[in-house]
């Protein structure tokens, strides 16, 4: 049985993951009797989503204005800022239970939509109506969300637009140490000679992208249904340059590493976002763009898989119950990516 979305009404206490102790805080979302079955809706204009170094001033006024906008929703909408960092929290942090069929939940096993191959899938929704909510709020439905492109040596600092202090894509807690020109370090190798880590991280990319997976599991994930416990095993980009980038730009000042760098806290940085688009970027170049001699096959074919499904709210603040299988191909999604070189592709070590 493929993992079910989770009963809201059910959300309960979530834990810190970074010291096992429970949250004060509270990350369930508003909840309603409205469910409705999601259909991407037929698209009209592809929406591209730009490489976060290359933007225009006009694109960095509209997104600034648009998290501004979202940040000023009233605290219950579950579009505002905070409730949307929540989602995170929620589906991460061991609020919902795993549902059990007849016998209803078992308490034991909790949710969670990291280390399996539900990582990719659930990302890529969560973004998809993210983006959404902010088109809306600026009356734009072409707007798209920017992509960190840190596996190009031209994307590997955090991007500008971010550390403005008076933006809305501000925020403060982020590592000292990782602020520009300080180059990621997608090994966390603590290597500080700027040219060796982009020699490295070229060298991660590639490993991750092509020489690590040696069946579809290896990029995606292991399998995770109802019943097993979380925690299965990440893909290779998961458990690489993903959670990198996430410990390098979180504060080690923070209690727990806030925010970049804690599960329940991550959702609060907009960067959290532009990192995920690229994420989500690396599973599209790895379906369409590598040659598959590698990877015999790059489908999951299982039905625990493709019927896996999530809530979300839309852009109407209608709770929607979305499936893995829709989400397999961003272009019927309605989104494409800026065409960037692939440095990586052939950095065999
Ligand atoms: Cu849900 Cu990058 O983590």
């Amino acid at each position: 049985t493929p993992i079910q979305a989770p009963v809201l009404d059910s959300c309960g206490v979530a834990t810190n993951l970074n010291n096992n102790k429970e949250l004060d805080i509270n990350c369930c979302p508003p909840t309603t009797d409205r469910i409705v079955d999601y259909r991407v809706p037929p698209v009209f204009q592809m929406k591209m989503r730009p490489s976060a170094h290359r933007v225009s001033p006009e694109y960095i006024f509209k997104y600034n204005m648009a998290i501004d906008r979202m940040k000023r929703l009233p605290k219950d909408d579950p579009r505002n800022f905070f409730q949307q960092a929540n989602i995170h929290c929620a589906y991460c942090n061991g609020a919902y239970k795993q549902q059990e069929g007849q016998d209803g939940p078992d308490p034991s096993k909790f949710l969670q939509v990291h280390n399996s191959w539900l990582f990719f899938p659930f990302h890529r929704w969560y973004l998809y109506f993210y983006e959404r909510i902010l088109g809306k709020l600026i009356n734009d439905p072409t707007f798209a969300l920017p992509f960190w492109n840190w596996d190009n040596p031209k994307g590997m600092t955090i991007p500008p637009m971010f550390l403005d202090e008076r933006s809305a894509l501000y925020d403060k807690k982020r590592n000292k140490d990782s602020m520009p020109p300080a180059v990621v370090d997608l090994g966390l190798t603590d290597i500080k000679d700027p040219l060796q880590l982009v020699t490295n991280n070229l060298t991660i990319m590639y490993n991750e992208m092509i020489r690590g997976n040696s069946d579809v599991y290896g990029f995606m994930g292991k399998a995770y249904s109802q019943g097993d416990a979380p925690d299965r095993g990440p893909g290779s980009v998961e458990r690489g340059s993903h959670t990198s980038v996430h410990w390098w730009v979180g504060d080690p000042n923070q209690p727990t590493r806030e925010d970049l760098g804690n599960f329940y806290s991550a959702g609060r940085d907009p960067l959290f976002y532009c990192h995920h688009a690229n994420v989500d970027r690396m599973w599209t170049l790895w379906q369409y763009f590598i040659p598959s001699n590698k990877v015999p096959y790059k489908r999951i074919t299982e039905t625990d898989f493709l019927n896996a499904s999530f809530l979300f709210y839309d852009e109407n603040a209608q709770l929607v119950r979305v499936t893995v299988q829709d989400c397999l191909d961003n272009l019927r999604m309605g989104y494409e990516f800026e065409r960037i070189d692939l440095p990586w592709l052939d950095y065999r070590p």
